[in-house]
């Protein structure tokens, strides 16, 4: 594939069920080489966009475009050069691991080759076993072991790892990774922040369905405040006068060890308030996509929280 070809454009998508607007305003962009992470709680819309995505289901309105093609009339050509693992995986009960991989495979035209052998021997997959005897997470590495297999343009998860420890959580972030050096794009629908932290150079988060913002996670941090921890000889007096801080909280009586938040774009005057008092100690913590989770899931109280 070209460099930073547009793969997926999902636009104004809308999707209703009967009287049930699932999707309301989805706008997703994939380009190739790039992780996409799409989050957002549990009822969102993540799995009804990927369904559209994947030509299951009808738009109501907008459009999904995959490699340029429209993803409902033109699934059968889009599904040549795509490969998709649910959340909830099903199998046929009486086949083992080892033959549902090679069906898998051998429906998306695929060979089972050595870097099958390598993904079951990093997934520790008792390829043996029938798929009704296997936990959720061992029928999840079945699906990820075919589709890691596959070699495609597109990787679609949605949610595919809620079911594996943290051993094999990590082989999944490294297969990704992998996908990524390859130039390949991947979908990663999460409700797991940390994952999409680690593996996605973009992020889409979904709130009751609508996208609310799109952007690398470093582009949304002016949204959040770094907390500081921070010990000086001095009183900190008039810090709570400084702005841009928050959430003041003096540690001792003399008024030399406080906590307290900062926004991102005013760390730089608040540091030369605290170098005035000579720092003795001090500890400061980014912004993680938590914070930017719950600043969105909670917006209606966000300046309340704030202040
Ligand atoms: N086939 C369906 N019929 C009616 N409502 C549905 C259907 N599929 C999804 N929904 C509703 O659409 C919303 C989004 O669901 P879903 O896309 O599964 O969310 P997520 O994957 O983010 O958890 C939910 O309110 C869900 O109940
Ligand atoms: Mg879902």
């Amino acid at each position: 594939m070209m460099e930073n070809q547009l793969v997926l454009d999902v636009q104004g998508l809308k999707k209703s069920f009967g009287k049930v607007a699932a999707l309301k305003d989805v706008n997703l962009q994939l380009h190739s080489g790039e992780v996409l992470g799409f989050i957002g709680p549990n009822g969102a819309g993540k799995s009804t966009t990927i369904r559209v995505i994947l030509g299951l289901i009808k738009e109501s309105g907008g459009s999904a475009t995959v490699f340029g093609e429209d993803a409902w009339k033109d699934s059968v050509k889009i599904h040549k050069n795509l490969a998709y693992v649910p959340g909830d995986v099903y199998l046929w009960p009486n086949l083992t691991g080892g033959q549902t991989i090679d069906m898998l495979l051998h429906m998306s035209k695929q060979q089972h080759t050595a870097k099958t052998d390598e993904l079951i021997k990093a997934f520790k997959l008792d390829t043996s076993k029938k798929n009704r005897t296997y936990s959720k997470g061992n029928r999840q590495k079945v699906a990820l072991i075919a589709a890691f297999s596959t070699d495609v343009d597109l990787y679609i998860f949605d949610e595919p790892t809620s079911g594996l420890d943290p051993l094999n959580e990590l082989i999944f972030q490294q297969q990704v990774a992998a996908l990524k050096d390859a130039g390949k794009s991947v979908l990663l629908s999460s409700h797991i922040l940390s994952e999409v932290e680690k593996m996605c150079d973009t992020i889409s988060i979904i709130r009751e369905g609508k996208v609310i913002e799109t952007g690398s996670l470093e582009s949304m941090q002016h949204l959040t405040r770094n907390v500081v921890a921070v010990k000086t000889a001095s009183p900190l007096d008039g810090l709570d006068q400084a702005s841009g801080v928050h959430q003041l909280n003096f540690k001792n009586d003399q008024h030399t060890m406080a906590e307290f938040t900062v926004d991102s774009d005013q760390i730089g005057s608040v540091m030369t308030l605290l170098t005035a008092q000579t720092i003795v100690q001090l500890k400061t913590t980014p912004p993680t996509l938590e914070d930017l989770f719950l600043r969105y899931y909670h917006s209606d109280d966000d300046q309340k929280v704030g202040e």
